[in-house]
């Protein structure tokens, strides 16, 4: 098998170096940088907007060996500012003769507890890689994306011990230029704290943020009923 000698982080999340998606996307490039690759990141909501940024990406993704695309769920599907990318570099794709190999890899996270809210999204993606011709392998998707909040997995700790295990193992197969084992899979999807105890975590950081831009009575407001 052929081993990837340079990684390209796509992080899609409006949020930039703030998202989930990053503090994910950089767990699994540390570990393949340890084990030798060499590391590009990029933000897609600060390339897409403009040509010379959409020219940009274009020559990154070109460039990349592994190509790993880390961004949160948006309505069970993908963020705008990612769509807009996968289709740049559809149609760059489709423009030649003979495109090269390149592995394709995602990082999903999604706000509701559950992993499986991910599943469509991973599926698009993956007919995303089989259209322009890169090698599907595979997708890390978990729920409870709303735990990370831009902090590296290190620092939330013990908690995320399986997301971490998960990812080292992902790395260890792709830098050999294998799938990822199933067993990642499962190890970064698990939950990694009891739902009740997010959910009331959750509220409570909605309940700050009312508070912080006044809007508390407002919080149980229905305008569009
Ligand atoms: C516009 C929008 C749509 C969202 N749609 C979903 C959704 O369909 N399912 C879900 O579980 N979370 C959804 N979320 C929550 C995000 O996936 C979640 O907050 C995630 O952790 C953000 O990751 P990031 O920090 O990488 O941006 C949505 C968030 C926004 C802003």
């Amino acid at each position: 098998m052929k081993k990837y000698e340079n990684a390209l982080l796509l992080v899609g999340s409006p949020k930039g170096s703030l998202s989930s998606s990053v503090s994910l996307g950089n767990s699994l490039t540390l570990s393949l940088e340890e084990l030798g690759l060499s590391i590009d990141t990029e933000y897609l909501y600060k390339l897409v907007k403009k040509e010379d940024g959409q020219k940009k990406l274009i020559s990154k993704v070109e460039d990349a060996d592994l190509i790993i695309l880390a961004f949160p769920l948006y309505i069970d599907c993908l963020p705008a500012g990612v769509i807009k990318a996968l289709e740049l570099i559809a149609i760059y794709r489709q423009s030649m003769s003979n495109p090269k190999k390149q592995g394709f890899v995602v990082i999903i996270n999604c706000g509701f507890p559950e992993t499986q809210h991910n599943n469509v999204a991973v599926s698009i993606c993956k007919i995303f890689a089989r259209e322009v011709g890169y090698e599907w392998k595979g997708a890390l998707a978990l729920g409870m994306g709303g735990a990370f909040g831009g902090k590296s997995l290190e620092e939330r700790g013990g908690m995320v011990r399986n997301v971490i295990k998960g990812f080292d193992i992902a790395a260890q197969a792709l830098s050999e230029g294998e799938k990822i084992p199933e067993e990642a899979i499962e190890l970064v999807g698990k939950k990694f704290m009891p739902i009740t105890l997010y959910t009331k975590m959750g509220n409570l950081g909605w309940n700050i943020q009312a508070k912080k831009f006044g809007a508390r009575k407002k919080i149980r407001d229905q305008p569009y009923l």
